[in-house]
């Protein structure tokens, strides 16, 4: 899946492939994008490597967000199973070097467009954001999410129970 305009830069959806590890290193090696993940930032080619077998090829829906078809950033949905199925996860994140372009935005609603026709149980696309994290929050409002509310020391984040906002989008509801 592709989105241009003729303002901004051309950026394409696709699966993650092993070759990928190299670009994937770029962000998830940086502690700017990983202070916000829920993983710990990445330091060797071969953890990227083993990420990307691992996680990100077997994924339902783990789309590398690219550039020119380099890997910028990353955007997956997982969506629960059996009396759950009608919801999913969401989460994202980008290269800093491409930070304040517009271009999460983007890619998160071309992925939300992606899972709303493949996952047919889907209706609800729910993202949990640490309160300190601005520009996610905004990324989310952008695209329609509503902010349902505070959940208190609901997550351990890099080692410390920590607040998050609850958001979610229903395939009913309108996106910009
Ligand atoms: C969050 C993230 C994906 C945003 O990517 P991006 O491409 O810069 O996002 P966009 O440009 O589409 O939108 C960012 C918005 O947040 C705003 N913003 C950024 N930092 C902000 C801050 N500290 N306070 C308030 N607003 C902020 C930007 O101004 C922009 O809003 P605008 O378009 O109204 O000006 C990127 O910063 C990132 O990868 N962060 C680290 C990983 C992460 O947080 N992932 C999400 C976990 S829930």
């Amino acid at each position: 899946m592709d989105d241009t305009d003729n303002n901004s830069l051309a950026i394409t959806l696709r699966p993650y492939r092993l070759s990928d590890a190299e670009d994937f290193l770029m962000y998830a090696g940086d502690e700017r994008v990983t202070q916000f993940t829920r993983w710990n930032t990445f330091t060797s080619e071969e953890q990227a490597l083993t990420y990307i077998k691992d996680f990100c090829i077997p994924h339902s829906y783990c789309k590398s967000i690219c550039i020119n078809d380099r890997s910028i950033g990353f955007v997956f949905i997982k969506p629960h199973g059996d009396n759950d199925k009608c919801r999913a996860e969401i989460g994202y994140a980008l290269a800093a070097e491409y930070w304040g372009q517009g271009i999460a935005t983007r890619a998160v609603k071309m992925a939300i467009i992606d899972v709303f026709k493949e996952f047919t149980d889907l209706v609800r696309l729910q993202a949990m954001v640490l309160v300190e994290n601005k520009g996610s929050q905004r990324v989310l409002e952008k695209l329609g999410f509503h902010k349902e509310g505070l959940l208190r020391k609901y997550t351990i984040h890099k080692g410390t129970a920590s607040d998050i906002f609850m958001y979610s989008l229903l395939s009913t509801d309108p996106m910009p």
